[in-house]
């Protein structure tokens, strides 16, 4: 079998291919001597074989030079084994024996930031999913579990922080300019929870006392003179330690918990056992240098990574098809600890379009696959929208179906059965089921189907009677992959949360349930109502899936005023927008004029107006559909027709409601909350859209009074949408106080790359060559590259040069980092859905790239779905 991660043919693997394995491991013994260009990894291993197996097949890295191997003391011949690509194979091995392996690795060398590898003259590990094997030969497969020894030897003076997971045993000076120090983790735990960190960092430390008494050390490590923002982070583990304890009765369970901030990383933060690494956008956060959207996500993702350690690492995956086990519940806890934490409307919110934006279009599009996928040919490729946000969806679900207590008892069942074990999703809903004695047979069709069902909704009330029927009736499309593989689907089982608001804006709370909906069409009636009420349908969005239906302007403003449920106060305003941006698409491509209602214009100003709505939670009203929204009810991709239709609603709303539009921005900039912030700048974006002076005038004092990163990026961003002498000079002030801050400086890329200006695609260049700039930094290429591609209206535009440059990039960073190559792949996703010359020039490119022999297979299977 060839692994190789830039094989042209790489192996495409199944769940149904399952196999327990067949060797256990008792124990493992690291040491580390480490050294910037040659590291040498010394692992002693205990095993014994579960099975009739003769031969012992290891996993190793393409990097990973062996000097050596022994079994029980004997150095091995080497007739007795053979490295085939990244695989190691041992012959006939006894039933039980100790393996001694010496491996040489480079961590300068290694710019994948996966396995071992230095950032800013910091040693650090990344070894999910199968990254461990980078650093040692190993059976690198989570369902292998064992006790970890780590013994770190390094420089005194560059690496005076030595660091592993567990407990640290000692620590002593060997004398020679070197020290070392000796790590020892009580609990099992598969190979990608394993982290060491050595390195010369600043660290704040604090203590958290468990409910059972014992006494935390904690600890938040960053570069020295950074020790400041790590302060939000180390609040914020506090609080996820004490969350976990009160709402799930689960309390930390070692002596230490450490967080190391690290420069480049691949994804946002990683839950090694004890030894969290984070990417450093996600720890380093003070008013100046963070928004209050950083300080909201560097909470959640702190609770995340904390949460980890029951769900992931106490209970962790058999294999990695299972991820959703870890991640989709971990992203539930997530999402439950920043609602109880901050507001829970506006958490579900923004939970939701973010699922709505990222997941409802990778289900439309080729990528589309299961929670529980069933083939892939990379596994990182599985760190998908599906697997974390629906995975929590199915999860959130579970808990409308059983109760909130229901749900708590299947949660302690979970951690009885199975702590300590690698396990699957469907142990995982069998032990929610079970002391609720739910039947959740079609419930796990979730699991199986992907897609997002579509529910169409159809009312008929009769005055005479006072009864209202209502049809629901549910259809998925087979997403591409099933209909390749020629699949039919199931109903689902799907929990709408409903309610009745009467014509005088009263609830009928005696109505309010949750309609199962397991056909595929049933009917309910509702009687005794003296005038046709409203219906308010999926609260709290308790369902993922798409309402089809019909609804008049009047039942929306309706909603909008009196619904009980936040979210659909939300959600009716949302759709009449949508709706309308839609209407005016057609008119862009019919060549008509794009004239906005008066009555939709009306009811933004009604909401405006209206001083009993919570600021953050109006500017949360007021936002405008995405494009990925949009795209996903179109036939075709079209980013002109997408921005003059959003454009043309802006206008007209800024144009009507100019002057209270004007004091309501002045209003809340004297003030100095959250909300305040982000209805002020949500105001600014409308205004900006006329272009008027004083709109500019605005943002460009904004920008320059500014004290906090909010007020000052914001004033940035919206100065980026007008040609003004204005907003070079604020993007080059901007850039002259950041280019030295690797967190800051990433806004002043995303910037540029996300703004309408015609100048972008030139700025994006520029920002490549520019002081502060480094071309293999993973945030440093989302934040320009991501934000450019994500950009509809300049990123597809019909010069070939943009997708030319763009795959260029693309190819150049695939090559030394497979994980960012793979992101930025997903540039191509829709290039099906592209207008004809469009997609001609995005193909080509697409071609192009797969015949490249260094492109990685996880850049390769993504670019190959496009086509
Ligand atoms: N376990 C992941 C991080 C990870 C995934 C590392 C794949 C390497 C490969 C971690 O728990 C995680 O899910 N992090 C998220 C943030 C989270 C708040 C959703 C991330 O990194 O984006
Ligand atoms: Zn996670």
């Amino acid at each position: 079998m060839k692994q190789d991660q830039h094989s042209n043919t790489p192996a495409r693997i199944y769940l149904t291919d399952y196999k327990a394995p067949d060797f256990q491991i008792k124990d493992i013994h690291l040491y580390f001597n480490l050294h910037e260009t040659q590291t040498v990894v010394t692992a002693k291993m205990n095993f014994v074989k579960s099975t009739a197996a003769k031969d012992l097949v290891l996993a190793g890295g393409e990097h990973v030079k062996l000097l050596s191997l022994s079994i029980n003391g004997e150095k091995l011949a080497t007739s007795r084994y053979q490295v085939e690509g990244e695989i190691l194979t041992i012959k006939d091995v006894p039933s039980e024996f100790l393996l001694e392996s010496q491996v040489e690795v480079n961590p300068e060398a290694n710019k994948s930031c996966e396995g071992l590898y230095l950032s800013g003259g910091i040693f650090c590990t990344q070894c999910e999913a199968e990254s461990f094997r980078k650093i040692t030969y190993f059976l690198d497969r989570p369902d292998v579990m064992t006790s970890y020894t780590v013994e770190i030897e390094a420089d005194e003076k560059k690496y005076p922080h030595l660091l592993s997971n567990g407990d640290n045993i000692s620590k002593k000076s060997l004398g020679n300019g070197r020290h070392h120090a000796l790590w020892k983790d009580p609990f099992k735990k598969p190979s990608y929870l394993f982290a060491l960190v050595a390195g010369d960092m600043g660290v704040i430390t604090d203590t958290f006392k468990t409910k059972s008494g014992k006494t935390v050390k904690l600890e938040v490590y960053a570069p020295h003179g950074k020790q400041e923002r790590c302060k939000h982070a180390m609040v914020s583990l506090q609080k996820s330690m004490q969350w976990d304890e009160e709402r799930w009765g689960l309390e930390y369970d070692l002596n230490t918990y450490m967080i190391v901030s690290i420069d480049d990383f691949n994804m946002g933060a990683m839950e090694n056992k004890g030894l969290n690494v984070f990417n450093s956008r996600l720890v380093l956060a003070d008013e100046k240098s963070a928004t209050d959207t950083d300080f909201e996500m560097i909470e959640s993702v702190v609770g995340h990574e904390y949460f980890h350690n029951w769900t992931g690492n106490r209970v962790t995956c058999r294999n990695w098809f299972e991820l959703s086990l870890k991640e989709g519940l971990t992203v539930f806890r997530d999402q439950e600890f920043s609602a109880d934490m901050n507001s829970r409307p506006v958490q579900r919110i923004k939970d939701v379009d973010s699922l709505r934006t990222r997941q409802f279009t990778e289900d439309a599009g080729p990528n589309a696959h299961p929670v529980r996928p069933e083939s892939c040919l990379a596994v990182d490729n599985f760190y998908t929208a599906t697997i974390y946000e629906k995975g929590a969806e199915v999860i959130r679900m579970m808990q409308t179906i059983v109760g909130r207590d229901g749900f708590r008892k299947g949660m302690d069942e979970y951690f009885k059965r199975h702590d300590g074990q690698a396990v699957t999703i469907i142990d995982f809903a069998d032990a929610i089921a079970t002391p609720n004695k739910a039947d959740f047979s079609q419930f796990k069709l979730w699991y199986s189907q992907a897609g997002t069902p579509n529910v169409s909704v159809s009312e008929v009330f009769d005055q005479a009677s006072g009864t209202l029927t209502l049809t629901l009736s549910q259809e998925s499309e087979l997403t591409v992959t099933e209909k390749a593989e020629g699949k039919t689907k199931l109903p689902f089982h799907i929990p709408l949360k409903f309610g009745l608001i009467d014509a005088s804006g009263k609830e009928l709370s005696e109505h309010n349930q949750i309609l199962h909906l397991k056909e595929k069409t049933q009917t309910w009636t509702f009687k005794g109502l003296a005038s046709r009420p409203v219906v308010s349908l999926n609260r709290e969005f308790s369902a993922p899936v798409k309402l089809k239906w019909n609804r008049s302007n009047a039942d929306l403003l309706h909603l909008i005023k009196f619904d009980t449920d936040a979210f659909n106060r939300r959600e009716s305003c949302s759709k009449m927008l949508f709706d309308e941006t839609q209407r005016l698409i057609a008119d862009f491509q019919n060549k008509k004029d794009l004239v906005p209602q008066e009555e939709i214009v009306n009811a933004l100003g009604t909401v405006l107006k209206d001083e009993a709505i919570d600021p953050q939670f109006k500017a949360l009203i007021l936002a405008m559909p995405s494009d990925s929204q949009l795209a996903q009810e179109q036939a075709i991709l079209d980013p002109q027709a997408f921005f003059q239709a959003k454009l043309a609603i802006r206008k007209a709303f800024a144009n009507t409601f100019h002057t209270e539009l004007v004091a309501t921005y002045k209003k809340h900039n004297e003030k100095n909350s959250i909300g305040d912030r982000a209805l002020k700048n949500r105001i600014l974006g409308f205004g900006i859209s006329t272009e008027k002076t004083d709109w500019i005038e605005l943002a460009s004092a904004q920008y320059s009074a500014a004290k906090n990163m909010t007020d000052k990026i914001s004033a940035l961003s919206i100065l980026c949408e007008v040609q003004n002498l204005a907003t070079e000079n604020a993007l080059k002030d901007f850039h002259a106080t950041w280019n030295t801050d690797s967190v800051v400086f990433n806004k002043w890329l995303s910037v540029q790359a996300t703004s309408s200006s015609p100048m972008t695609f030139e700025r994006v260049q520029a920002a490549t060559k520019a002081k502060g700039y480094d071309q293999t930094n993973p945030n440093n290429m989302y934040s320009l590259h991501g934000g450019f591609a994500g950009n509809y209206l300049r990123f597809h535009t019909d010069s070939a040069e943009t997708y030319k440059w763009y795959a260029d990039e693309l190819l150049r960073i695939d090559k030394v980092n497979p994980q960012v190559g793979a992101r930025l792949a997903q540039a191509f996703t829709f290039t099906k859905k592209l207008p004809a010359n469009l997609k001609t020039l995005a193909q080509a490119q697409v071609q192009r790239m797969l015949a490249s022999d260094t492109l990685s297979k996880n850049a390769r299977e993504l670019l190959e779905k496009t086509l």
